[in-house]
């Protein structure tokens, strides 16, 4: 019989979007079980200079709804991330490709795949995009 293909991506998943939506799908598409790695507040704080809108449970819960998604956890440094990939017996890490090269260090213990980001939509897009709305409307 075939082993179960685990796959594991990681991200602060803030003010959910389309990107999102479809990074999670695609990875869920690579193998049998996806866990993802939801970037704590104070871990997201230090990664993107910038407290995340939706709290660390808000956008765990919202993640984790996803139907692709099987299981999640908070991520909380990039230190552990080797000990997190060897915990969840992730077979394949996947990230998009604003990472590429990034985790090739893991490909020892793993598969690493990057996947083409969804073009024009991001969190921090979508933050502009409320301020200036917000300023045009002031
Ligand atoms: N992602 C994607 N396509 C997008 C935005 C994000 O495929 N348009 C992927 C990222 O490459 C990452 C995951 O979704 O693997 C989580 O990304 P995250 O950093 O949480 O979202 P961003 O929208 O990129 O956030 P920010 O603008 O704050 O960097």
């Amino acid at each position: 019989m075939q082993k179960r293909k685990r796959i594991i991506t990681f991200g602060t998943f803030d003010l959910f979007h389309l990107g999102h939506v479809r990074l999670l799908v695609r990875a869920a598409q690579l193998g049998d079980h996806l866990t993802v790695g939801v970037s704590s507040d104070a871990f997201s704080q230090r990664k993107k200079g910038r407290r995340p809108i939706y709290n660390e449970r808000e956008r765990m819960e919202i993640v984790a709804s996803c139907k692709p998604v099987d299981e999640c956890f908070f991520e909380e440094s990039m230190e552990k991330k080797r000990d997190y990939i060897v915990n969840y017996g992730a077979d394949i890490l996947v990230m998009g490709d604003d990472w590429v090269g990034k985790f090739d260090n893991f490909s020892d213990i793993c598969q690493v795949v990057y996947l083409p980001r969804t073009t024009g939509v991001s969190t921090t897009e979508l933050l502009d995009g409320i301020a200036h709305a917000r300023q045009a409307s002031a």
